[in-house]
């Protein structure tokens, strides 16, 4: 994509970029002078902005502008000085686009759903190699970026391992439960994960706000019976129920509910928020599904509470559903990460002989996309 011809339009306030597929766009006076690169806008060190959109006079015009050698320069009215523009900025940089109506609900291109036949094509990443190979570890988060899943084999299996996975991209998030918490049968348990009983598919922590981002499993022992995990793809879920019972959407994704936990002394976590997150474009951006912390609801209007509870039924029944699940029984040394804010896990009663002893800690998505990011030297949050 090459320009091929400009002219100023919009009583001088904007330009116009013939390319030479034919697309024409649109650029305003303000905003590029605003997004301008050089370094009396932007620090030479860090990018950073160092003028205000207040030090821009509202009324800027574009006084001249030529395209030579792939460079796009602009005079403006307000200053003496030439600006330059990469045209393949400008390309990167095209905001001049039909506004698209994809719905209530839509999903990222970049991101993929998945079923239980995600089983039959799983990857899985070797932890010395994440260690050792960049390359290696470029894949495993493009695959957690893109699934919200990942599985990792060969780690080591001193208690505390699970750090040197989230070293492998970032940083622990510290909580109430400690940097990391043993997930083992206690006598009093402050929280029914610590139990042998079975667990619904669940995101953790919906009563923080905000919630932890990525979390990681580590298996340090288990030859009990039973004790299988299962993760749940939540953004499937929510697709389909979109599909099949479209106001029961629009009520999980409209009105929070709440969630809360108490279960141990000091602690008292409470969130209002709702099952089903859209941003403002109503993309759809997050799940919070925990049967454990989910208090009375109390925001949906009397006239749409029984649809609010049959389209949270029907959500439940599609995380017990096997077919939208993929199921496996974690060896010592194997862990999975999730993406919290996606997918669902849940696991199998487990009891009877031999024991079951996983860690578990919680990480932040922002920092793990950063390492992405900088690794591939490509802008992967905006991907998504
Ligand atoms: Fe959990």
């Amino acid at each position: 994509m090459k320009i091929v011809k400009l002219k100023i339009i919009n009583s001088r306030k904007s330009l116009l970029i013939h390319w030479d597929d034919k697309r024409k766009t649109r650029f305003h006076s303000i905003w590029l002078r605003y997004n301008s690169y050089d370094y009396k806008t932007r620090s030479k060190q860090n990018g950073q902005r160092l003028i205000t959109l207040n030090d821009i006079d509202q009324n800027i015009l574009i006084e001249n502008a030529v395209f030579d050698k792939n460079i796009l320069k602009l005079k403006f009215s307000t200053e003496k000085r030439h600006f330059n523009f990469k045209q393949s900025w400008l390309i990167k940089n095209i905001y001049d686009v039909e506004e698209k109506n994809n719905g209530k609900g839509w999903i990222s291109e970049y991101i993929k759903i998945w079923d239980s036949k995600f089983s039959q094509n799983l990857k899985t990443s070797e932890f010395t190699k994440l260690k050792a190979n960049k390359e290696e570890l470029i894949k495993c988060l493009t695959r957690l970026n893109r699934y919200g899943f990942v599985k990792i084999t060969g780690g080591p299996l001193e208690s505390g391992s699970l750090m040197e996975i989230v070293k492998l991209f970032g940083y622990e998030r510290n909580t109430n439960y400690g940097k990391w918490f043993d997930v083992r049968s206690e006598i009093n348990p402050s929280n029914l994960a610590y139990t042998g009983m079975k667990l619904q598919g669940h995101t953790d922590n919906p009563y923080r706000d905000p919630v932890p981002t990525l979390q990681i499993l580590y298996c340090l022992e288990n030859s009990a019976t039973g004790g299988e995990s299962f993760v749940t793809d939540g953004f499937n879920i929510a697709k389909k129920l979109n599909e099949e019972f479209p106001e029961g959407f629009e009520l999980l994704s409209k009105y929070p509910a709440r969630f809360e936990f108490k279960g141990a002394k000091g602690i008292w976590l409470y969130s209002k928020k709702p099952v089903i997150e859209l941003n403002t474009l109503d993309e759809l951006i997050s799940i919070r599904f925990n049967n454990r912390s989910l208090e009375p609801v109390l925001d949906v209007p009397y006239k749409h509470m029984e649809n609010y509870y049959k389209a949270y039924r029907r959500f439940g029944e599609l995380v017990n559903d096997p077919s939208m699940s993929i199921s496996f029984k974690l060896d010592p040394g194997e862990s999975f990460i999730v993406d919290n804010t996606r997918v669902l896990h849940a696991r199998e009663a487990y009891s009877g002989h031999g024991t079951r002893w996983l860690q578990g800690c919680y990480a932040d998505k922002d920092s793990m996309l950063s390492t992405l990011n900088s690794l591939t030297n490509f802008n992967n949050v905006e991907a998504l």
